[in-house]
């Protein structure tokens, strides 16, 4: 027996909680192959017509789109997510390459922030979504590009998140993003933010409710209407029950999910934790 295992299981309180793991991932396994048996998802079901089923039922809106991921989606959008997962190099769920799929096809977007990068999963799916779509977006990150973390988050220490952001884009051949190494909370990072309107902003940095709302605060003046902020993790007050293999978010983000000015602001797509919201015209 693998010694480290056979140390485990010598302590009764480890033993307890190795069981405890590993039967959870395996309900995650049983409830990822359930989802997926329902097959492929006709395309125009998840058509932004259909988006408000995404607010009123989250949790069937999500499976469709945990199985459109696996039956429907182009090879390519499945082979990037495959390379984040495989090696840890992202978090995420299979769903949210929908998310930005639908979203991309449907705001078209010219300019791209993300406040919190980690390896650059998501920006470099957008920058993919672009290629793709034969459409010109700027691409911005804002991240510290270290180990720092939040109250609900550690990341590792030894990896340089910069170089491996920058070798991830050239690993799909992508044209290399504006990254700025700051604190969203830095002084540098808000002149960046105010300096010129956005039309999609993704909110996935430090989760704690005082900087996520500041990050709010600032980004929300400057996305133009008909633009859209996804915000990560805020899915806790609704009524989207999340599959084992997924979570439901942190409670900074979906605290200020529930207070955004609605007369600013709709909702307009849910897919599990991440919330879409479209700026209005004043
Ligand atoms: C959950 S990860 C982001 C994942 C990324 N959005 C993606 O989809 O691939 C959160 C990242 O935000 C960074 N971060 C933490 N505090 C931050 C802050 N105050 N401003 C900007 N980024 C921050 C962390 O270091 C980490 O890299």
């Amino acid at each position: 027996m693998n010694p480290r295992l056979a140390k485990v299981l010598r302590s009764p309180r480890s033993a307890w909680n190795l069981m405890r793991l590993r039967w959870a991932q395996a309900q995650a396994v049983r409830d990822r192959s359930k989802i997926g048996r329902s097959g492929p998802i006709a395309e125009a079901e998840l058509d932004r017509i259909h988006w408000s089923e995404s607010l009123s039922n989250p949790t069937r809106f999500y499976e469709k789109c945990h199985c459109f991921y696996q039956h429907n989606l182009p090879a390519d959008l499945r082979a990037h997510r495959d390379y984040f997962t495989v090696c840890s190099r992202g978090f995420g769920e299979d769903a949210f390459h929908v998310l930005w799929f639908l979203l991309f096809r449907e705001i078209r977007p010219r300019s791209f922030l993300e406040i919190g990068v980690y390896r650059g999963q998501t920006i470099s799916l957008i920058a993919l979504l672009a290629r793709q779509q034969n459409h010109e977006c700027s691409i911005t990150g804002i991240s510290p590009f270290s180990s720092v973390g939040d109250s609900v988050s550690t990341y590792l220490k030894t990896i340089d998140y910069e170089a491996d952001t920058l070798a991830n884009f050239a690993h799909f051949n992508l044209p290399q993003p504006r990254l700025h190494r700051s604190l969203s909370s830095d002084e540098s990072a808000k002149a960046l933010i105010k300096s010129q309107p956005w039309d999609m902003v993704y909110i996935d940095g430090n989760h704690d409710y005082d900087v996520v709302a500041a990050d709010w605060e600032l980004c929300s003046q400057q996305v133009q209407p008909g633009g859209v902020i996804v915000l990560d993790d805020s899915g806790l007050n609704t009524t989207y029950q999340a599959p084992r293999f997924a979570t439901k978010g942190h409670p900074g983000p979906s605290q200020l999910a529930a207070e955004i000015d609605r007369t600013r602001f709709k909702e307009i797509l849910q897919v599990g934790h991440n919330r879409a919201f479209m700026a209005l015209k004043p």
